[in-house]
């Protein structure tokens, strides 16, 4: 039979007549409603010539490529059986079924089962997941297993990303050539140089044009995503856990299931693929309302007493923060990052009376208590190490261990018993304080042990917490953005896309970050003049226009503001809430500018009523006028009120005269105008944004 799923244009098809691994027809635009007689048709006609000097039949993707099946490009699945032959046996299929969130096909070779879960879910989103079983005598030695896809011969140009601390999920772009383009993750997490989402599209493509197919692995460990283009004519999108060798040996009927690889297919760009992935992620993730946030980090580090905490929720409440996040040093003997991870205890140094008096404060203010914390790790110089020495991840054969990083090394939370120690700690402090909130930090690479069952455990204790206190939120950093993907999102309610409070820098990472992950998921802090990681300073209106899209939150020392920019954080707390149903609901949206330097980017109502865009100067332009901004997205029929929404003060312009629009307050336009003609911007200055309010008229 040939199955067809389609959803929000988007069609796949498999070609599961035979015995043989069923073939992928077609992924990608919508085919409409097709009789089984036309998927037939469909199937046969698309079967390929045979190529000279190949084997003697058509080659056709299959939904697991294996070398017995003539396929010499990367497999779907490799491993051998211990003591036997490493070439992978030929699969036949002995099941396809319809369930109920798409199909299911179970595939059989000599002592092996592949079990592959394919869904396309409502939003359009093509979801793959692979479970093998060893079935013989033998231990199987898992070496990889991946999800695959095809693209079409007119995807030549790829897209991914890489980065570093604190400069995560910058975009790169290449032609699709013959061969492997493969963005290995060996980090024990994704790591700041994820490729997080990689997007092979139609040459040129864009946020608001092109065809594109994109993947993504639900995963937070090691992992890999990869293109492939050969001289056999076909070019595949391809991802999965990366495994060391011996890191997954199945004994006799164990199983081993692979991570979700996460697709879209979009004709509408890079904005038409986030749409898709947004809505799914919304689908599966209800967050509470997102609340203004004060982190503790930056504006006292560990230096940490009641008094000076106190004093800084006071002011974090006049300005109409809701959340206070204490951060890292409160736990005993932590006075620097040298000491004291794995022992999940109040300091009784600095906080004598423990968190009582901070957290009692907090509340009566009326704001929530979050705290910082860091589960996965533990410094050396900690009772927890000195006790369990062998909880320590990753020692070597002589005993020694993975070098340290931050000062500190990973607790082996496959351990049960420092599993339970740690969910003990903080199951107490759960149930001690009012904690709502918990900021999960990770901050190394693993360097040893398995990525695998460290993440699986990472992930069983955040399930445990969120089971045990249901309202628990969690945020997932990872020296910031160092674990942003959808395996953590499924369990957390925030992540942190960078340590880097520098607008410019959040600029970037914000606009490329929530190609995939919706905006209220994405932390976003009003930080300090200067910035603590690029000692760039910035005005205090490009911060506030920078910090207001995402999950608004606040990391400066707000107790030594003046009046006047305590005013105007205070009115820039009072437009987030006004704005964050739409901000957090809306579709996001990015222009294609004419100028290189100038950027604009908002998000719009999913009924197209009202929007929230920023116009953003990342550098001095190239043309002394720049032309008209376009903001897309909006119903082409409707007419619009463009109102620019001053945030602390006006950015800084560089021109002899404003637009003359300017004097009237507002524009008005048609959404078809606004998407192709545009209005007339101020001419901003380098690193200076200006935020305008759509209204959709009656
Ligand atoms: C790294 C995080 O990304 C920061 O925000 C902060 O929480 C520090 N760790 C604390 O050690």
């Amino acid at each position: 039979m040939i199955h067809h799923l389609r959803a929000a244009g988007t069609s796949f098809v498999l070609d599961a007549r035979g015995t043989g691994v069923p073939v992928i027809v077609h992924w990608g635009s919508d085919l409409g409603e097709l009789t089984s007689a036309a998927l037939e048709s469909l199937a046969d006609t698309l079967i390929p010539a045979v190529g000279p000097s190949s084997i003697d039949s058509p080659l056709r993707q299959s939904i697991l490529p294996v070398m017995a099946d003539g396929w010499s490009g990367r497999p779907g699945i490799a491993g051998h059986h211990e003591g036997a032959a490493s070439r992978p046996p030929a699969f036949t299929t002995s099941l396809v079924e319809l369930v109920e969130t798409g199909l299911r096909v179970t595939l059989a070779a000599a002592y092996l089962t592949v079990v592959i879960d394919i869904e396309l879910t409502p939003h359009g989103v093509l979801r793959q997941r692979l479970t093998v079983t060893n079935t013989g005598d033998n231990v199987y030695a898992l070496a990889s297993l991946d999800a695959t896809l095809p693209l079409p011969t007119r995807a030549r140009e790829l897209l991914d990303f890489t980065g570093r601390w604190p400069r995560e999920r910058q975009p790169q772009r290449r032609d699709i050539a013959n061969g492997t383009w493969t963005r290995d993750s060996r980090h024990g997490r994704p790591g700041h140089d994820n490729a997080f989402l990689m997007v092979a599209g139609t040459p040129g493509f864009g946020f608001r044009d092109g065809e594109v197919w994109g993947a993504h692995l639900a995963w937070s460990g090691d992992q890999r995503l990869w293109a492939e283009s050969a001289s056999t004519g076909h070019t595949l999108l391809g991802g999965g856990e990366l495994l060391e060798p011996g890191e997954v040996r199945l004994a006799p009927g164990e199983s081993f299931e692979s991570p979700w690889l996460v697709s879209a297919y979009s004709d509408a760009g890079l904005d038409g693929l986030a749409h898709r992935l947004h809505r799914f992620i919304r689908s599966r993730r209800r967050l509470s309302t997102r609340k203004v946030m004060l982190n503790t980090w930056e504006a006292v580090y560990f230096d940490q007493s009641a008094e000076r905490l106190i004093e800084l929720a006071d002011a974090a409440a006049s300005v109409g923060v809701e959340r206070f996040v204490l951060d890292d040093g409160w736990m005993i003997g932590r006075t620097d990052d040298r000491r004291a991870l794995g022992d999940w205890v109040v300091d009784p140094v600095k906080w004598p009376l423990g968190l009582h008096p901070l957290v009692d404060h907090v509340l009566a203010l009326g704001m929530d208590f979050g705290l910082w914390v860091e589960p996965e790790m533990v410094s050396l110089d900690s009772a927890v190490a000195r006790e369990h020495p062998d909880w320590v991840l990753g020692a070597f054969d002589n005993g020694e261990l993975p070098l340290p990083w931050r000062f500190q090394q990973v607790l082996d939370l496959a351990n049960p018993e420092a599993f339970a120690h740690v969910y003990a700690q903080l199951a107490a402090l759960l149930r001690e304080y009012p904690i709502s909130y918990l900021k999960w930090d990770q901050n190394r690479d693993l360097l040893g042990g398995s990525a695998h069952r460290h993440t699986t455990a990472t992930y069983a204790l955040m399930d445990a917490l969120r089971d045990e206190f249901p309202g628990l939120e969690i945020e997932s950093c990872s020296s910031g953005g160092g674990r942003v993907d959808l395996g953590v999102i499924e369990r957390t309610d925030r992540v942190w896309p960078s340590d880097t409070n520098d607008s410019l820098e959040r600029q970037a990472i914000y606009r490329w970050t929530a190609g995939l992950v919706p905006p209220e998921f994405l932390g976003a802090h009003l930080g300090a003049a200067t910035s603590h990681t690029t000692g760039r300073t910035h005005s205090l209106s490009f911060r506030l226009a920078t910090a207001l899209f995402g999950h608004a939150g606040i990391e400066w020392d707000v107790s030594t503001l003046g009046d006047e920019d305590r005013a105007a954080v205070a009115e820039w707390v009072a437009a987030y809430k006004r704005h964050r149903e739409l901000l957090h609901t809306g579709d996001v949206v990015r222009s294609d500018a004419g100028d290189a330097a100038r950027w604009v980017h908002g998000v719009v109502a999913g009924d197209a009523s009202s929007g929230l865009f920023a116009v953003v100067a990342m550098a001095a332009t190239r043309d002394a006028v720049v032309g008209p901004a376009t903001l897309p997205g909006l119903d082409p029929e409707r007419e619009y009120r463009v109102a620019p929404l001053r945030l602390g003060a006006w950015p800084v312009v560089v021109q002899d005269a404003m637009p003359p629009w300017w004097a009237h307050g507002s524009v008005t336009m048609r959404g078809r105008m606004l998407a192709s003609v545009g209005i007339p911007m101020p001419l901003l200055a380098p690193e200076q944004a200006l935020v305008l309010e759509v209204t959709r008229l009656p």
